[in-house]
């Protein structure tokens, strides 16, 4: 029979050790034992960017990235855009089972009534610049939020944890719809809750005093599904970020705003936004081989290409690439898509991309269809962390119940200079 376990041996000193090995992996803290002197510290890894490193035990989040498989609690993503909705697959994501009739209509219920935000948060949004960035706006307000819910920060009692999470998921698109009005120069529309709530999201970013505004359900369920496939992706940069800040037991919107801001960014969340403007900036399909030349070239990246884990077609671009077709039935056809279509059949016969395993990620095409529904670039971020904040908020709770789990707090490996004694200034 196989020993489950990993023989070191130290050629420093000879010595061998044995380390158990636990679903494919050793335990970073076994290697400690590995010394030249009883007094050294011991044998550390170096991982910068966590690129091997496992921080945590999940249930949440299956992905296979070279097979291009995505699984929420067991559940194909394929599945899931095709036959559920957003808050069923909140439910199943934060319970980890799919709900019964009466479970989803009490979750489907609170998370409808609780997306009224505080008279002072929408003041409080007023405050910002005219042309504030609607993320920014988002990331502050959803921080902002827990001075309103002090008892937030009892972060060990289950129902108060509950009541934040309805809070958080229900409040996301009002905070966003405020955000996207304040841009744009456009009262705030308060929350419909008549309305389920993709179709309450549409309405206040788009009701302008009508009466009889009814959102168009092809785009409310484009964006439900797209909602879907942005639910959770486990341990990327900006839910890692959310694990990292609730580790030290910080109330989850302080743990959200910055796992929010992580998403921000270019390399993350951002990209769908750095999409746009480089389809914009290329221009027209005839420009596509030079562009391509110059990412060959190393002057830039083709943004939306390439993933950290899939090292093959991402499954939520397959599934993005035929909501579009629906979407530019109703709003006719984005030009830019001619142009990410060929910049992506240039890239998948191009060797560069190939041998590098470089395949269109999510955000590829997500941002031509919110700009084909109307949404200016700034907003892209903001639209993915609305469903985002359901991936976070699981996370955050299985990391409150792991008890494997302590504050997070990474090794280095100092090379600075050594000790050395303070010189006076005038004598430097
Ligand atoms: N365009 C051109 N070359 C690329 C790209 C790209 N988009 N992505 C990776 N490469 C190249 C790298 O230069 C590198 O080449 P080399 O080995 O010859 O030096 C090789 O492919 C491997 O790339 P890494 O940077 O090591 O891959 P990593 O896993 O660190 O990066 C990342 C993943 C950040 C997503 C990267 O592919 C990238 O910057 N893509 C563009 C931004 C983007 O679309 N981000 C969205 C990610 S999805 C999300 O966050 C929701």
């Amino acid at each position: 029979m196989t020993k489950e376990s990993l023989t070191i041996t130290d050629n420093r000193t000879g010595k061998t050790y044995e380390v158990p090995i636990e679903h494919d992996t050793i335990n970073a803290m076994d290697l400690r034992k590995i010394k030249v002197n009883e007094g050294d510290f011991g044998m550390m890894s170096y991982d910068p960017a966590f690129k091997n490193t496992a921080s945590t035990k999940s249930t949440i989040t299956y992905i296979d990235g070279d097979k291009g498989i995505l699984r929420y609690r067991g559940y194909p993503i394929e599945q899931l855009a095709e036959e559920s909705n957003f808050i069923e697959v909140a439910y199943l994501t934060m319970f980890g089972e799919l709900p019964t009739q009466q479970q989803y209509n009490e979750w489907e219920y609170e998370i409808r009534h609780h997306t009224f935000v505080h008279e002072n948060i929408k003041q409080l949004m007023e405050a910002f610049r005219y042309d504030a960035h609607p993320m920014s706006m988002f990331i502050s307000t959803v921080a902002a939020l827990s001075t309103y819910y002090p008892e937030a920060r009892n972060i060990s009692d289950p129902q108060a944890r509950m009541k934040q999470i309805v809070r958080l998921i229900a409040k996301v698109p009002t905070i966003a719809a405020f955000s996207y009005r304040h841009s744009r120069g456009l009262p705030y529309v308060y929350p419909d809750n008549n309305l389920g709530y993709t179709e309450n999201f549409l309405a206040m970013l788009d009701k302008m005093g009508q009466t009889d505004y009814a959102p168009n359900p092809i785009l409310a369920r484009a964006l439900d599904v797209l909602f879907i496939l942005h639910v959770d992706h486990e341990q990327n940069c900006g839910t890692a970020t959310m694990r990292v800040i609730g580790s030290s037991h910080s109330d989850p919107y302080s743990s959200m705003a910055g796992a929010a801001a992580a998403l921000f960014g270019p390399l993350h969340g951002g990209a769908n936004e750095a999409v746009l403007r480089m389809l914009v900036e290329i221009g027209d399909v005839k420009n596509v081989p030079d562009f391509v030349k110059g990412v060959k070239n190393r002057e830039r990246l083709l943004m939306g290409f390439g993933h950290r884990v899939y090292k093959n077609y991402d499954p939520r671009a397959k599934i993005i690439k035929r909501i579009a077709d629906e979407v530019f039935e109703t709003t006719g056809r984005n030009p830019m898509l001619d142009i990410a279509l060929e910049l992506e059949r240039i890239a998948l016969e191009d060797d560069f991309f190939v041998s590098r395993n470089l395949y269109p990620n999510v955000d590829f095409y997500s941002g031509i269809i919110y700009q084909a529904m109307g949404f200016p670039v700034a907003m892209f971020p903001v639209l993915f962390a609305i469903p985002r904040t359901v991936g976070w908020l699981a996370q955050w709770v299985e990391l409150l119940e792991d008890d494997a789990q302590k504050i997070a707090r990474p090794r280095q490996i100092y090379l600075g200079k050594d000790t050395r004694d303070f010189v006076p200034m005038k004598s430097r």
